[in-house]
């Protein structure tokens, strides 16, 4: 019996902290798996991305070729698909989001920095669904920190049992290779550049000191175990150097050997496993396409379960109502045959004009729900104030469309006329103003705002409307109509969740 097609997927994302390697790690993946007329195309990097300017940047956030969102490529009959997490400096919900649509996650961290507060954020993610983690300590070529301080911290910060799989040979200057632990080969470099080429020793002797080392290592962590892994609760290391392309076949093998096909998804009608035959799948990011004229949209749907075939009906949960999809862009692997199919697990690029939001849900028959896309709470909040006090209405469904898409939360407080837009970093900010001005016509400015942070509050309609008496000041309602409490600081939420703990005050909301 042949295996369900789903088996064969991987769909997983990268994740780091600015220059610890992701965009050379991801061009060598994909090098390595056959999709070669990708690398070109992922983003520039080092000096001539920070060259660019914000306005650039912004356009490439917008107009960004919808390939580089989703990398496929295929291996030993694994289909691989790599969702590409926006942003170093840059990011924002979107890289949220976009670990709600992955099975796993390889995390990167630079050998020399351990880990950052970027990859500490983006693991919170990971662990909110236990979305295993493959860790690769990058830069070994470079002179780093030691293993052992380098594991220890992973373990500490991040609270996962650590299982060394592989061991540099030296590093920086002493670097002599990667010892892969189960096998006893190590890789070696080889050339004036120091790369590996694909030599390998069987069997060679280690220096002492690294004899030494690996003793301790094995003796200090647990082995390997795949269920602790896609558990979450454990992640394996590879020491490896993007650049000099050590340890990125050895991370392909261990996604296609450990990491999870296709995971079941939770929604309002129990746990809905991809076996199952309606085609289902939620939108996870939603992006403005090339043409600002017609406000036209790509939405990234991921497949949960079914197989969904080219012109099937689907009907948006936000909608009510199918929709064909007729023109969808499915990625595929370089050398696969042209199909007009996708399986769970794949990514669908579904055109429209602002219909889909994310977090909506598309099945075949309208009868399921998927939960735990959150909102996050966002960490920059800045009053919204019109240059033209006329385009108030233009700036209300502006608010409300790019808080649609993603781009921005919007807050309207309950009391005066001053609506706040919320964003988890910066460029956000800067794509709200370009996106105001050129697609709604609305010059605006953004303001200091009083409040520090938003909390989404829940609770019975007696606790909430006490709470809202004294409050009312610090009151406002997301897009949805849903209450939210405007902090002037971390101690203010604290102190008001000590004082009213009949109330949560979440800084996640699931749709
Ligand atoms: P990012 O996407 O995570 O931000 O990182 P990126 O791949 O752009 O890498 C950041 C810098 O680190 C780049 O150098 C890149 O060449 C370097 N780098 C990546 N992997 C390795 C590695 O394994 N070893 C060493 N020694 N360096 C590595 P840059 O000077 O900023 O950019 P570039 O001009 O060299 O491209």
């Amino acid at each position: 019996m042949t295996s369900a097609p789903h088996q064969s997927r991987r769909t997983f994302a990268i994740i780091s902290h600015p220059d610890a390697g992701k965009t050379t790690l991801t061009e060598k993946l994909l090098l390595q798996g056959g999709a070669i007329h990708l690398a070109g195309q992922v983003k520039a990097r080092g000096q001539a991305r920070r060259a660019r300017s914000d306005w650039m940047k912004i356009e490439q956030q917008r107009g960004i070729s919808v390939t580089s969102s989703v990398m496929t490529f295929e291996r030993d009959g694994i289909t691989f698909n790599l969702l590409d997490t926006p942003g170093h400096e840059d990011f924002s919900e979107d890289t949220y989001r976009t670990l709600t649509a992955v099975d796993s996650a390889i995390m990167v961290i630079d050998a020399a920095k351990g880990i950052e507060p970027q990859t500490r954020k983006l693991f919170e993610v990971c662990r909110l669904r236990s979305v295993p983690i493959i860790t690769f300590v990058n830069k070994v070529d470079r002179e780093g920190r030691a293993c052992f301080d380098l594991l220890d911290e992973v373990a500490d910060m991040l609270a996962l049992d650590v299982c060394p799989m592989s061991w540099p040979v030296g590093m920086g200057g002493q670097f002599e290779g990667i010892l892969d632990i189960a096998t006893g080969r190590i890789s070696r470099p080889e050339g004036p550049s120091k790369e590996y080429l694909g030599k390998v020793d069987e069997g060679a002797a280690l220096p002492e000191a690294v004899a030494e080392e690996l003793e301790l290592a094995q003796a200090g962590y647990p082995e390997f175990d795949v269920d602790a892994y896609r558990g979450g609760d454990l992640t394996p290391v590879y020491f490896g150097s993007a650049l000099k392309n050590f340890g990125v076949t050895e991370l392909i093998d261990a996604i296609e050997r450990f990491a999870p096909p296709p995971r079941p998804q939770p929604s309002e009608q129990g746990t809905i496993e991809p076996d199952n035959k309606e085609v289902t799948g939620f939108i996870f990011k939603v992006q403005a396409n090339m043409d600002p004229m017609h406000r036209d949209r790509i939405a990234f749907m991921r497949l949960v379960s079914g197989t969904f075939k080219r012109g099937m009906k689907l009907t948006p949960s936000g909608l009510g109502k199918p929709i064909a999809v007729h023109s969808p862009i499915l990625f595929f692997a370089q050398d696969r045959e042209i199909a007009d199919n996708a399986e769970p697990g794949d990514i669908i690029g579904i055109p429209n004009h602002g219909t889909l939001r994310v977090g909506d849900t598309l099945s075949e028959r309208n009868d399921v729900r998927f939960t735990g896309l959150p909102n996050f709470a966002p960490e920059i909040l800045r009053r919204v104030q019109l240059k033209d006090p006329t385009k108030t209405k233009q700036l209300r469904k502006a608010l409300d469309d790019l808080s649609e898409e993603g781009v921005i939360q919007v807050f309207y407080p309950e009391i005066g006329s001053q609506w706040i837009v919320g964003v988890v970093g910066q460029l956000q900010l800067d794509v709200l103003i370009s996106r105001l001005e050129a697609e709604y016509k609305v010059e605006a400015v953004l303001e200091g705002s009083p409040f520090d942070t938003a909390r989404w509050l829940k609770g019975d309609d007696k606790a909430l409307r006490d709470f809202a008496e004294f409050n009312k000041m610090n009151l406002a309602r997301d897009r949805d109509g849903d209450p939210v409490f405007m902090a002037r600081s971390a101690w203010d939420v604290n102190y008001q969740q000590e004082r009213n703990p009949e109330l949560t005050f979440s800084a996640t909301k699931e749709r």
